[in-house]
């Protein structure tokens, strides 16, 4: 039995404090631990979560400083940790191989056959966030189990803030807030359900598709209630779900949504939609205007695709000044003409045969195998091909929409930088991209999460 919507108030994750920082770098430890919480009222649900919490604390930091994360794996399975959007050397970028074991030892491992550069118990990642203010995440990205270790909770978010972004009048502090959206399924005793195979990696054969669960979480609570002023907000909303993919709405409220940023950060110019369409990984940045609400008034969040069924609800309470402003001209990014003779491959996503589920190019995800060998500093056109729907994410760097279905007129929800792109099915996009910096090996997958699991990923090499 399901609890009643919009009673238990929205959290807002913590912000990560240092451990201490010295010129060049803010320097932080995590320990990822098995926890009880309270999601559903009155229940516990033992998380696996970075500090114990599901979402993982916020990071909060600035553009060009460096992060340094101790990660102290304290639970019975390795895990790896990736940062979503993040311009990181290889070392740091979570390669599915590069196994944090348990600081504890006495269980039963996995991964026998690592070939990765294995840690015991801890693994210190170093993220330079040399790119722009962006709303990033951080996640787990442990070969085979990335889909289950997700859904018990090991996932936060990364914000990266620079002088341009706060120039900006956008709200701010308790005006601006997080939304990480993302679907859950419980047992009666509030324990997690996930359909994991009864032997080894993946997920029993009726949920090959991708997990779809009945409990809508925003900020790790059920179809959460936020009192809100009658004035303009911000929200970095973040789909952490596995498979499930939205359409937000408002039933009765605000007509729009003011888009200022996506995966890589501020828009040139802000764009409006009449809702957001927001596939697993992605990012919109956007302004609801609440002045229109009287105090007293509720406005609720609903996911169209799915029966508009609820999200969770804003009350207005109070009037209030607001300060804020949507900019007419909001970044200057280049937008980057399609150059001529550039390199361009493809990416074909599609159902594999046998016991490999899901492949990329025809091919299981082998971590022995570079799929392509990609020169820094050099534009390349990706062309991305699908069956049925595809989330594709691109580790190391944005790329920009080119063409989606031959037109090459911007779609709705590809503006911006974007690491994430949602390709419907038998679609065909192209993106433009161009890798910096850092030489190593990279993954281009899936980010449904079950089918990046069932092998649906691929590595690149920078070289
Ligand atoms: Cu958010 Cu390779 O993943
Ligand atoms: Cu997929």
């Amino acid at each position: 039995k399901l609890p009643a919507p919009f009673q238990v108030p929205l959290p807002i994750p913590p912000v990560k404090k240092p451990v201490r920082s010295d010129a060049k770098a803010d320097y932080y430890r995590v320990v990822q631990r098995k926890a009880s919480r309270e999601i559903l009222p009155g229940l516990t649900t033992e998380v696996m979560g970075y500090d114990g919490l599901f979402p993982g604390p916020t990071f909060d930091v600035r553009s060009g400083r460096t992060t340094v994360v101790e990660q102290v794996n304290e639970l019975d399975v390795s895990t790896v940790v990736h940062l979503h959007g993040g311009h990181t050397p290889a070392p740091s970028d979570g390669w599915p191989l590069d196994l944090v074991m348990p600081a504890n030892g006495g269980h039963t491992e996995r991964h026998v056959m690592s070939g990765g550069d294995m840690t015991m118990g801890r693994r210190t990642y170093t993220y330079p966030n040399t790119q722009r203010a962006a709303t990033l995440w951080y996640h787990d990205h442990t070969m085979d189990y990335t889909a289950p270790q997700v859904y018990r909770g090991l996932f936060g978010l990364h914000l990266i803030r620079d002088d341009e972004e706060d120039n900006l009048p956008l709200p701010k502090d308790d005006r601006e807030i997080p939304l990480v959206i993302a679907d859950r399924a419980f047992d009666a005793d509030g324990s997690f359900l996930y359909p994991a195979a009864k032997d080894g990696p993946g997920v029993e054969p009726a949920y090959m598709e991708g997990v779809i669960a009945d409990v809508t979480l925003v900020n790790g609570a059920p179809w959460p209630v936020h009192e809100v002023d009658a004035v303009r907000y911000r929200f970095r909303i973040l789909n952490a779900s596995n498979a499930r993919r939205y359409e937000l709405a408002f039933s009765n409220g605000p007509a729009k949504f003011v888009q200022i940023g996506s995966d890589g950060g501020l828009l040139d110019l802000p764009v409006e939609h009449k809702t957001v369409v927001i596939a697993p990984a992605e990012r919109f940045d956007v302004i609801v205007d609440f002045s229109q609400y009287r105090p007293g008034d509720e406005v609720t969040l609903v996911n169209k695709l799915d029966n508009n069924s609820n999200v969770m609800r804003f009350k207005v309470a109070h009037k209030a000044v607001d300060e804020s402003n949507i900019p007419a001209k909001l970044s200057s990014y280049a937008v980057t003409p399609r150059p001529a003779g550039v390199v361009r491959r493809e990416w074909r996503f599609r159902r594999g045969g046998g016991h490999s589920g899901w492949t990329i190019n025809g091919k299981a995800f082998d971590p022995a195998v570079m799929q392509a060998q990609v020169k820094l500093d050099q534009y390349e056109i990706w062309t991305f091909v699908t069956d049925v729907h595809h989330p594709v994410h691109v580790h190391l760097a944005p790329f920009q929409v080119l063409s989606r279905g031959g037109k090459t007129k911007v779609a709705e929800f590809d503006h911006g930088w974007k690491d994430t792109v949602d390709i419907r099915p038998a679609e065909v996009v192209e993106v433009l991209v161009k890798f910096t910096a850092h030489k190593g090996k990279y993954l281009i997958h899936c980010h449904n999460l079950e089918h990046e699991d069932m092998a649906m990923m691929a590595a690149f090499e920078t070289i």
